[in-house]
């Protein structure tokens, strides 16, 4: 079974590059996961699209840890997982890729931990460097060898949604030091470093947040924008794996 795993995001819903793949249902004790296992040259490699093949779970209600116990249940050690942002910065424009290395965490109501007293205890897991640095390491490289404009390092502002922020929140994210603003990758990787994995997050960024924008944001927007840089977006994954 691979030890390496990509979470696919919006608008990355199918293990496209991967060959020979198979499908496997993993029961864990927060429900069944659909998992593809394929290889990517001589790499084996697991694959879970977040939001379902046809992208009908929204991120407030993803089973978050569901799909990381899966994960760790075949032997995954490394994820790599994908996700749509906006941008709080001019700097940072659609098309650009940033991997977060911090989050600030504005998620409401998610199952958020795998330690819930009983029987699991009471545990305090540290969360001072969440994202893998080898992992950002390694598709840093990949995204430099592809041409295409990564950047290294960055916070990732976390909101519950399913709605999209208001100008004022934006504005405010901003203030605290924010860079990108998405709604997934909390608390998937809490989950992963609880089960101590490692978990890098592409951040694909597809918009300028509210306010920022010139014009009022649309879901659309954002999946017209994935369209587009999919085939780029699955090099980048690919690539990365091989470092
Ligand atoms: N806000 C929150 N989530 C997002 C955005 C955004 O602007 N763009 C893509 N996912």
């Amino acid at each position: 079974m691979p030890d390496i795993a990509i979470i696919g995001g919006t608008g990355v819903y199918d293990p496209d590059l991967l060959k020979d793949t198979r499908e496997y249902i993993e029961n864990t004790v927060y429900g069944d996961v659909k998992i593809t296992v394929g290889r990517y040259e001589d790499i084996e490699v697991a694959f879970i699209p977040r939001h379902g093949k046809d992208h009908s779970v929204p991120p407030h209600l993803v089973n978050y840890r569901a799909n990381i116990m899966a994960l760790k249940q075949i032997g995954v050690k490394n994820i790599i997982a994908t996700a749509a942002v906006g941008s709080l910065n001019f700097d940072l424009k659609p098309g650009h890729y940033l991997l977060a290395d911090q989050f600030l965490d504005f998620t409401k109501s998610r199952k958020n931990t795998f330690y819930e007293g009983g029987e699991e205890g009471v545990v305090h897991c540290d969360m001072t460097v969440p994202y893998c640095p080898e992992i950002r390491k390694a598709i840093k490289k990949a995204g430099n060898e592809l041409n295409l404009t990564v950047y290294n390092g960055g916070v990732y502002v976390c909101t519950e949604g399913p709605r999209f922020e208001t100008a004022a929140e934006i504005a405010m994210f901003k203030m605290l030091g924010g860079s990108v603003v998405g709604m997934t990758s909390v608390p998937e990787v809490c989950l992963a470093r609880e089960l101590g994995m490692c978990y890098g997050n592409i951040s694909i960024i597809t918009n300028f947040a509210a306010g920022i924008s010139p014009h009022i944001l649309t879901h659309s927007e954002v999946v017209e924008m994935m369209k587009e840089s999919i085939h780029e977006v699955r090099r980048l994954i690919m690539h990365s794996l091989k470092y």
